[in-house]
């Protein structure tokens, strides 16, 4: 369950300002149905050149529908140069904060404001910097390399929490835990190939190495843990410890921190469940 203030909960239960303003100065549309968030913002200037209302559409968690909600409050009687300052971190404050694997609605109300005014300006789509890296989310290596330097992002998990980015099909996360590592200094480890010449005791072997020196530690750490069952040709059987088995984000540990790293570091194919 994620943990959501009073704030997050009014905005969610009570949201202000939905809709959309008849003949609005700015529109921003972001995000996409087909992937589960999508936030259209609308506002109009008064004649004094302060925004006189703004409405929002969304589609998305109650983190999305707070986020764009507060946001709207956020915006009424400011003139443009003044809302254009506003960050997601301001979002998520105006709400008291919110769980860091909801960071990216705020993130989504930022962008669509962005996107609002330069609609408004008549200035032209802002092309994507980089390359795509996780196509569900539209999001690129130099959107992942920044969040991960300037918010001190340091897991998958981090980074989808932020950003939105692998949280849909995974077919990025080997490329996202890569950018991760370098933007840390750590020696990139390439996806292993199947594990051609390597003997089955071999491959359990490289297993429990890696479960010991790359994933066991962050787990302890967090008051978890996790013990080796069996492996039974591609299938990885482990079992969670401690507060790991009863987390309700169980699931996510063992796809997206667990199984990632045994695909980066023994070989790709590997399918991690628990026993
Ligand atoms: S490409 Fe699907 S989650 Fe990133």
């Amino acid at each position: 369950m994620w943990d959501y203030t009073d704030k997050v909960r009014e905005h969610f239960l009570n949201p202000k300002n939905v809709g959309e303003v008849e003949n609005p100065d700015g529109i921003g549309e972001v995000g996409s149905i087909a992937c589960g968030d999508a936030l259209k913002l609308t506002f109009r200037l008064g004649k004094d050149k302060k925004i006189a209302e703004a409405r929002f559409k969304t589609f998305g968690c109650a983190s999305a529908i707070a986020s764009s909600s507060v946001l709207t409050e956020m915006i009424i009687g400011k003139t443009l140069e003044e809302v254009e300052k506003i960050s997601n971190d301001d979002i998520a404050m105006a709400l008291g904060g919110l769980p860091k694997e909801k960071i990216h609605c705020s993130v989504m109300g930022q962008e669509a404001l962005e996107k609002a005014i330069a609609y408004y300006k008549g200035e032209p789509e802002k092309i994507l910097e980089g390359e795509i890296i996780c196509h569900c989310f539209n999001v690129t290596d130099v959107d992942i390399r920044r969040a991960v330097q300037e918010k001190g992002l340091t897991s998958l998990e981090d980074v989808t929490g932020y950003l939105k980015a692998g949280g849909g099909c995974g077919n990025c996360h080997e490329e996202i835990l890569q950018i991760i590592q370098k933007s840390q200094g750590m020696t990139i480890l390439e996806p292993k190939k199947p594990a051609a010449g390597m003997t089955n005791l071999q491959k359990i072997r490289k297993i429990e190495e890696t479960l010991e020196s790359e994933i066991k530690p962050a787990l302890i750490r967090d008051g978890g843990n996790i013990e080796l069952v069996d492996v039974d040709g591609n299938r990885v059987l482990v079992r969670l410890q401690g507060a790991c088995a009863t987390c309700s984000r169980s699931r996510i540990t063992l796809k997206d921190h667990v199984e990632a790293r045994l695909r980066t570091l023994v070989a790709h194919d590997l399918v991690v469940e628990e026993a």
